[in-house]
């Protein structure tokens, strides 16, 4: 009988290296024991496993469910894998055999990984550590059913791409600091803190979005298992607004017209209470403040809170977009959300990194038309852009680039204050006043709205090629 000792429960490398030497060995399922080590001492019990795997070939899918099982909390996991694994060598059509009790296992298990990643990135809350060179730093506490901490990572990498940030669960921990991706050991709840003010504008949030008139309670216990609901900071407020909800539903059909954003008061009174700027902004940061306030248009009625500009007070290139979008609007951050997500990945590809950019948008606050629960992205008319533009100068005038890209029209309206399309710009650098150069290219939300996918490459392509051709200049 051979023994394999895997060191690190739910190591998908550590299982693969063993189950590739034991295939290799010809060693049969039934003559290898599995077993976790409990010291998290050496690697393999015996010099079998670590023989040479050569080619083997496996059907694609198992590979990919195996690296997803492999996080399940179940004992039985690398032994009931590496019996799989085997019966695929010989059987290419093991996976489509639905009724085999093994193959049936298989798929559970994957479909109990999947909800179970589904949830952490619905249900992680990241809690305010502090700021160090203009870098936030945030700290989540969760405690997935399984081990997928690995598995939900680059998730969280691509959508909070712009700051410092740690995930802990109790088995391992992930940590997103200088844009590089670390893992280490498991924490402990109290190694996060309670509450910190994104909290407490969440839970507003949640209030604000919480339809009375909608609440399917099984549905929401469904979607929300109760065992998150320690760590949702909203979940505390869920039995009291159920318990209100008939009442809020009277008052809803009482008033019958929709009624304004509740956070948006909750938030412009405690900026006003907070603050006590007067008209002088000299700063970056008392241009946030000043923007936090905005009325200048009716945008700031239903949006949950003005985005300002971020990055580097010297940043030569400045990147602008239309306005914020949904997450945008809960985050207080420019390009957090999916675009932001297909920006990161663009960016990094000409060559620029993002927190030596400065980004902004030509209107500051988010547009949009209610539809159920969602809420749906309005483009902004120019009447809003030229409006919204004294914010955009005043961040100009601060930052001073050596060049501004502008992603789609709206931005370009909002630094030209002119409308013109970007297939004409587009390929040329153009002189704004101040010496800065302008490059027009498409916004990333064009992108991903594209259905062909020959085009959206060819775009993506051109897209990099501005991009790249911003890094030049500014070198
Ligand atoms: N789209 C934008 O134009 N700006 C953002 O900040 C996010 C999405």
């Amino acid at each position: 009988m051979r023994e394999v000792v895997l060191t690190v429960p739910g190591d998908f490398a550590e299982w693969r290296s063993a189950a590739r030497g034991l295939l290799a060995g010809g060693v049969a399922p039934d003559d290898v024991s599995w077993r976790g080590s409990a010291e998290g001492a050496s690697l393999f019990g015996d010099e079998a496993t670590a023989a040479p795997a050569g080619r083997l070939s496996l059907p694609r899918e198992l590979v990919q469910i195996a690296e997803r099982v492999i996080c399940h909390r179940d004992a039985e996991v690398p032994a009931r894998l590496y019996r799989l694994v085997w019966r695929a060598l010989h059987d290419r059509q093991l996976l489509a055999r639905t009724t085999d009790p093994e193959v049936d296992w298989l798929r559970k298990a994957d479909k109990a990984i999947r909800r179970d990643v589904h949830k952490m990135h619905a249900f992680v809350r990241f809690r305010r550590l502090g700021e160090e060179e203009g870098r936030e730093s945030f700290a989540a506490w969760f405690e997935p059913t399984h081990r997928i901490l690995r598995l939900t990572a680059p998730f969280f990498q691509r959508r909070f791409y712009g700051m410092d940030w740690a995930i802990l669960t109790p088995d391992a921990r992930a940590i997103w600091q200088d844009e590089t991706l670390t893992y280490g050991p498991g924490g402990t709840k109290d190694e996060v803190p309670d509450s910190d003010v994104v909290e407490d504008q969440w839970r507003t949030y949640y209030g604000a979005i919480f339809n009375p008139a909608r609440v399917k309670i099984d549905a929401m216990r469904a979607e929300m298992p109760k065992k998150y609901w320690k760590n949702l900071p909203e979940a505390q407020d869920i039995a009291p607004l159920i318990a209100g909800a008939e009442a809020r539903v009277e008052r809803m059909r009482a008033t019958a017209v929709s009624v304004a954003n509740p956070l948006t008061g909750k938030w412009r009174t405690r900026v006003q209470d907070q603050l006590t700027f007067g008209d002088e902004i000299g700063t970056l940061a008392d241009l946030a403040t000043a923007v936090s306030r905005c009325t200048r248009c009716p945008l700031h009625c239903n949006a949950t809170q003005a985005v300002a500009g971020e990055g580097p007070g010297a940043a030569k290139i400045m990147l602008v977009g239309e306005q914020p979008g949904d997450r945008e609007d809960l985050e207080g951050k420019p390009f957090v959300g999916p675009a932001g997500q297909l920006l990161n990945e663009v960016l990094y590809e000409a060559g620029l990194e993002r927190r030596r950019l400065f980004l902004t948008n030509a209107v500051k606050h988010f547009k949009f038309e209610p539809r159920g629960k969602r809420r749906l992205h309005q483009n902004p008319t120019t009447a809003e852009i030229d409006i919204c533009r004294w914010w955009l100068d005043k961040e100009r005038a601060l930052v001073q680039p050596d060049i501004i890209v502008t992603l789609g029209a709206s931005a370009l309206r909002g630094v030209t204050g002119k409308s013109a399309s970007i297939k004409s710009m587009r390929g040329a650098v153009h002189e704004l006043e101040g010496d800065t150069k302008l490059i027009a290219t498409i916004h990333p939300s064009f992108l991903l709205r594209l259905p062909d996918r020959e085009r959206a490459a060819k775009e993506r392509e051109m897209f990099v090629a501005d991009l790249a051709l911003a890094r030049k200049l500014a070198a």
